[in-house]
């Protein structure tokens, strides 16, 4: 349906809904995102793009400040996307929370992290409620699409947000939609990725579809905000648990002498019923190491044991220790102590082409190498520094002076910028830990 038909739905005066939908549906409606990180900021744009006036909220005011400057901090978004949201008035970064009172729309994308003690830590989702219940007001859509467990928005977010009298449905409307942004993946931007949206009444769900449907090629609504939830936490378990049973399955591969490359491939050429997963040195970034255990948490909490999840997540943390053991173990097959041995590490961002180190199994390489006594360096185009153990490192260029003064490289993370044969031919040995070297011969070269 195109604006210029939209403009003349009629409207009821003092019909919150009708009044929300009418502005959606004609570009009035001023939109919010609080939380302009990987998630936020690319949708923040997207919105905007959309044809939307976005203000973008953040705590984190050095983030507002390069985003007001028109720099951007996440790799898929560039400065001129950011300049020209800018110059149109589409995209108002700012930490004033205040300007909530203003807004129709307010989604939120803070994170939600893991306590020490592997309980969902949900004080981002809570501050950001509280920033909105100080300023809710009547006709207001509030989407939730951080990741957190079934529950979290009929439980925690609308019991909050009704402390101010104001109804549900009636007087505002409240959704989740989970966020499935693939931050590096240059095929899905958010507009491509499907949205799923769940909301706390089906008014609440009407809006929050037409919201996205303005904004994004297919929305999914689902019956509830409990399933929507739920949708997010069933695909990231899916990716975790298969990724374990393909890690388990390469490491038994490697005990017989097996090539479990050779394997995956042969077995992806089966059209249907086979998904291709493939091993790596461990789990890495916001999403796949840690939104299963809010599930299992959840789970646990409602006296349910969910068996894979524990157990997916012992065999994927496993991973970088088992790395270390195989890199100590090949050098030691040269005569070289690991104690001393030069250990350069190549890609330390969690994945291929991206800057995010949240989680990342180098880091727990490196730190496991330096605990053993090794001279760790490291070489990575998105992260020019990094501190680990009180220690400050700085990314090396992937040069043949470099990688032949180290005793083994250990490619950890396949950035395509890397220029593997450069690894091959100049490193004296290569672990590498993603089958990056595939079709290179070389018999200094490993693949774990
Ligand atoms: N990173 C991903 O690939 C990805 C993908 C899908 C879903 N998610 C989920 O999206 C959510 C956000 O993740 P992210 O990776 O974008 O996190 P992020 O750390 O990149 O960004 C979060 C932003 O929120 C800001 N923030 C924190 N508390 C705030 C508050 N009270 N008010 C305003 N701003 C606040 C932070 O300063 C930061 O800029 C998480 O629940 C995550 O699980 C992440």
């Amino acid at each position: 349906m195109s604006t210029s038909e939209v403009a003349v739905i009629p409207v009821r005066i003092g019909d919150a809904s009708m009044e929300l939908e009418y502005k959606l549906r004609t570009r009035q409606a001023s939109l919010g995102v609080i939380g302009l990180g990987y998630v936020g900021l690319p949708l923040a744009l997207t919105f905007s793009r959309a044809g939307y006036a976005v203000t973008g909220l953040d705590v984190d005011s050095k983030r507002v400040a390069a985003l007001s400057a028109g720099h951007s901090y996440i790799t898929d978004v560039s400065d001129s996307d950011i300049a020209h949201a800018l110059k149109e008035r589409r995209l108002i970064p700012t930490t004033d929370m205040d300007q909530i009172a203003g807004l129709d729309v307010v989604t939120i994308c803070v994170p939600t992290p893991l306590r020490k003690t592997k309980e969902p830590d949900l004080s981002y989702i809570m501050a950001a409620i509280d920033a909105i219940t100080q300023r809710l007001r009547r006709g207001q859509l509030i989407v939730l699409e951080s990741t957190t467990y079934p529950g979290t928005t009929e439980e925690l977010v609308l019991p909050k947000l009704q402390e101010t009298g104001l109804k549900v449905g009636k007087d505002f409307f409240l959704a989740f939609s989970p966020e499935r942004v693939d931050p590096g993946n240059q095929n899905y931007s958010t507009q491509k990725i499907p949205k799923v949206v769940g909301g706390t009444t089906p008014r609440c769900s009407e809006l929050a579809a037409l919201l996205y449907g303005e904004c994004v090629d297919q929305v999914h609504v689902v019956s509830s905000t409990r399933v929507a939830e739920m949708v997010k936490l069933l695909e990231n378990t899916f990716r975790s648990v298969n990724i374990a049973l393909v890690n388990e399955i390469a490491l038994m591969c490697s005990h017989t002498g097996i090539d479990v490359w050779e394997v995956i491939q042969a077995a992806a050429t089966k059209p249907f019923g086979f998904m291709p997963f493939y091993p790596g040195p461990g789990l890495g970034g916001h999403c796949i190491p840690i939104d299963p255990i809010y599930l299992l948490w959840k789970a646990r909490a409602d006296g349910f044991p969910l068996r894979f999840i524990d157990l997916a997540d012992e065999i994927n943390s496993s991973m970088p220790r088992t790395m270390t053991i195989r890199a100590m173990e090949l050098l030691n097959q040269q005569g070289i102590a690991f104690k001393g041995a030069r250990v350069h590490i190549l890609g330390v961002s969690y994945k291929r082409d991206i800057s995010d180190t949240r989680e990342s199994p180098a880091l727990e390489i490196m730190k496991l190498s330096l605990t053993a006594g090794a001279i760790v360096s490291y070489s990575d185009p998105f992260v020019p520094a990094l501190t680990l153990q009180g220690r400050d490192f700085h990314s090396l260029p992937v040069a043949a002076e470099v990688l032949r003064s180290c005793d083994l490289a250990i490619i950890v993370t396949d950035h395509s910028q890397f220029d593997y044969e450069c690894i091959v031919n100049h490193a004296p040995l290569v672990f590498d830990t993603r089958n990056a070297t595939n079709g290179l011969q070389a018999e200094n070269v490993v693949r774990g």
